[in-house]
This record gives C-alpha cells, sequence and structure tokens, in this order.
C-alpha cells in the first residue's frame, strides 16, 4: 500500500504497543512518521521509534532544524492518516479542547487529515465525567476510535481502557486507508487458509509447511473492501484477523465441515492434505508395543475446492482455487480448473527456489476459461488485494 500515516506516541504503558504497530504497517509497506510526547519518551525511547520506523522522530515545537527541514503543519499533512497510540486521557483532554502547548498538540490541531485514536487509561479516568465529555466531543468532531477493549490493566485493575491490541489497530487503519473499501460491500466471501493437520495418535500427526500468509492476506484484503468474510484456518502461527468471522480447525473434516453455508465468493487457499491415516491409534503408538517401524495406511480427504465447486443450487458465484505446483505451472494449474470445476484457479510456484512457502512474495497466474494472466511478483499482500479487486469486477 502507498500510503503513510504520522503516528503519535502518547505517554502510557501502553506506548510500547506502539512499536509493534509500527512494525505491523511497514510489513504492509505503510510508512510511519513519528511523534512523541514527552510523557512517551518515559516508556519507549526516540531511538527504537526511528529503528523501526526509518524515520527521524519528531518531539519538540520549538525546533529550528525540524522546522526548516519540515514544519509542524507540513509534518501534520504530510501523512494520509494521523494515528495517535495509545491515546492517553490527557492528549484526548488537549484534542476535545483544541489546546495546542507542545508538537503532539499542535500537529492534532492543525492537521486536515482523518485522524484515528487508540484510547488507553485506568478504567476509573475512562468512565470519569470529565473523559466521557471527552469522548462525546471527540466523536462530534469526527476524530475515529479503535478500542478501548476491556481486560486486566498494568494497574492491576479490570475493566475498559485497555489499549486495543496491535493488529486491530492495524485494521482499523487500513480500513481508513484503503480507498476501495466499498467494491466487496454485503458480499459474503468464505477463505480457507494454512495447512490442515492430520492425526496418526494422540501425539503425532501429518502435515505441511503452509504458512497461512497469502489466505490470511486475502481475509483481510476483502474484509478492507467491506466483504463480510468468514475465514477458515488450519493451525498456523499468524494471529487471528479482527473484523471478520474466525473458524479455527485441524483436520481437513473439521475444515469442510466450518466450510458450510451460503456465500458470494469462496477462495480456497488451504492446503488441504490429500490423505489421511485410516485407522488414527486412540493411544499413542510405543516403539515397545510394535515391531520394527509403523506403517500407516491413508485413505483420501475430502476435497474442499471440489465439493463447493460442485454444490449445485447454494454453489457460490464464484469459486476460486489454489494450484500449488513445483513443475508446469500453468499446465497443471489448467488441469486443476477443469478437474476441480471452479472458476478460477491462482497457479503458483511453490518449489525450493521461489521462497514462495513462508515467504512473503508470491508470483502468480490467473487461470480461468478466458485464458491466463501473469501476475508479476508481488508481495502476497498485494496479490491479494489485486485479486480482491479482480473478484470485485467478476461479480459486476
Ligand atoms: N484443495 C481442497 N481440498 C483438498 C485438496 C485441495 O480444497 N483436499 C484445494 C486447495 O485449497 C487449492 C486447490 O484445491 O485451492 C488445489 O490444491 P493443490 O494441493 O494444489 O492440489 P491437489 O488437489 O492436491 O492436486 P495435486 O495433488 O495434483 O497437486
Amino acid at each position: 500500500m502507498n500510503k503513510s500515516v504520522l503516528m503519535i506516541i502518547g505517554g502510557g504503558i501502553a506506548a510500547y504497543k506502539s512499536l509493534e504497530l509500527i512494525r505491523l504497517l511497514k510489513a504492509r509497506s505503510i510508512g510511519v512518521r513519528a511523534i512523541m510526547t514527552k510523557a512517551a519518551e518515559e516508556f519507549v525511547t526516540p531511538l527504537s521509534v526511528a529503528s523501526l520506523s526509518g524515520e527521524k522522530v519528531h518531539s519538540a515545537l520549538f525546533n529550528l532544524t525540524d522546522e526548516v527541514e519540515m514544519g509542524h503543519i507540513e509534518l501534520s499533512r504530510s501523512a494520509d492518516l494521523v494515528v495517535v497510540v495509545p491515546a492517553t486521557a490527557d492528549l484526548m483532554a488537549k484534542m476535545a479542547a483544541g489546546l495546542a502547548n507542545d508538537l503532539a498538540s499542535t500537529t492534532l490541531l492543525a492537521t486536515d487529515k482523518k485522524v484515528l485514536i487508540a484510547p488507553a487509561m485506568n478504567v476509573r479516568m475512562w468512565l470519569h465525567a470529565a473523559t466521557q465529555r471527552n469522548i462525546a466531543t471527540l466523536e462530534n468532531d469526527g476524530i475515529q476510535f479503535v478500542g478501548p477493549n476491556e481486560g486486566d490493566m498494568a494497574c492491576g485493575e479490570f475493566g475498559a481502557g485497555r489499549m486495543a491490541e496491535p493488529v486491530e489497530i492495524l485494521a482499523a487503519i487500513e480500513k481508513l486507508l484503503s480507498p476501495t473499501i466499498q467494491l466487496l460491500k454485503g458480499k459474503k466471501i468464505l477463505v480457507t487458509a494454512g495447512p490442515t493437520r492430520e492425526p496418526i495418535d494422540p501425539v503425532r500427526y501429518i502435515s505441511n509447511h503452509s504458512s497461512g500468509k497469502q489466505g490470511y492476506a486475502i481475509a483481510e484484503a476483502a474484509r478492507n473492501m467491506g466483504a463480510d468474510v468468514t475465514l477458515v484456518s488450519g493451525p498456523v502461527s499468524l494471529a487471528p484477523p479482527t473484523g471478520m468471522t474466525f473458524l479455527n480447525v485441524q483436520t481437513a473434516d473439521e475444515m469442510l465441515n466450518a466450510c458450510e453455508g451460503v456465500y458470494d465468493v469462496v477462495i480456497c487457499a488451504a492446503a488441504v492434505a490429500d490423505w489421511k491415516v485410516a485407522e488414527v491409534s486412540s493411544n499413542k503408538i510405543k516403539k515397545n508395543k510394535i515391531s520394527g517401524v509403523p506403517s500407516l495406511s491413508f485413505i483420501e480427504n475430502p476435497d474442499i475446492l471440489a465439493t463447493l465447486s460442485k454444490a449445485g443450487k447454494s454453489r457460490a458465484k464464484l469459486v476460486v482455487g489454489f494450484a500449488a505446483e513445483t513443475e508446469d505451472v500453468v499446465l497443471n494449474g489448467k488441469a486443476k480448473l477443469a478437474r476441480k470445476g471452479c472458476d478460477l484457479i491462482i497457479a503458483n510456484d511453490v518449489s525450493e527456489t521461489s521462497g514462495v512457502f513462508g515467504g512473503d512474495k508470491n508470483i502468480v497466474h490467473l487461470v480461468s476459461a478466458k485464458g491466463v494472466e501473469d501476475w508479476p511478483r508481488l508481495s502476497k499482500i498485494e496479490v491479494a488485494q489485486r485479486l480482491m479487486a479482480y473478484v470485485a469486477g467478476q461479480l459486476k
């Protein structure tokens, strides 16, 4: 995404989460410039913020060098979005009153961009009549909020005031930055992602190297375009995305069950295990109880993509599959399109040299009845955004 945010880091214990947020934003190619309040510097160092953002950190209002390089008015307008992380009770009060006595508050008053705030404070401070008044004023001024959540607080209390997690703030930022937000509004989209895990006994299983990154990126891109997304995921190490229905499964059978329902679009990005062990041992297979090595026999798993492609009346308008290939990528993609009965195959090279499995880049070919479209090497996030724009076009 060719966008940038101006991040104002307030002085609260939750300020440490701003570092993770910067990392997440950079991973999505969203530029970050940061302003830190004096209090924020007590919680995170400007050096950490500068190292992660790759940009100089601004803090003082009256700094001649800064004003020569980039005046504070320019700074307030240089980004596509201003994000306040964490928005402390003090910063919110300043914003509501229109105070401008440091760089953060001056910037917030001078900006002509949308402002998103992630409040974080003690539950009593959050519930205080003064803060509640300020919240109402800020909402009235068009300030966007993400969180706060309810939960355990650093001060040992429990309640509302805990800052939203970095992934939630990221989702809110992407939603505000996305110009294509309405393209898939009202469309129900099912995405499968990640590997499946087929048990051998209670402690062992068969699986594959799928990271789930491409499927998750697709689900997030669809969500950002306004779709009503259901993500069915096998076991991966990614955080469940927010703003969608998330169903966690282990086996191919569980994945198929979770895919029940009526959808406008189905995208099968999961690397489903083709076979499962015919007889799963209910006890751990012990070396001293078998002679030699165990032998496993397999039976075929349900083909989720083929099943959903042939779902008769309840079939989605558009069914998309992936073809993860190590050779003859396009040829195999064409064969898979015919065999599975889907409308579109995204064929990609997952050979060891391609670096696709587990990596952040992907080179894909769109194979449909209309022909083959070759896409350049893109990040998985860019592939996801392009694919969802393509899907929106097909649904028209
Ligand atoms: N797929 C599925 N259920 C399965 C196997 C595959 O839904 N049991 C889907 C995948 O999500 C993907 C597509 O089918 O969208 C192709 O998966 P792939 O593993 O490349 O193909 P296979 O069916 O395993 O065929 P082959 O063994 O020839 O590679």
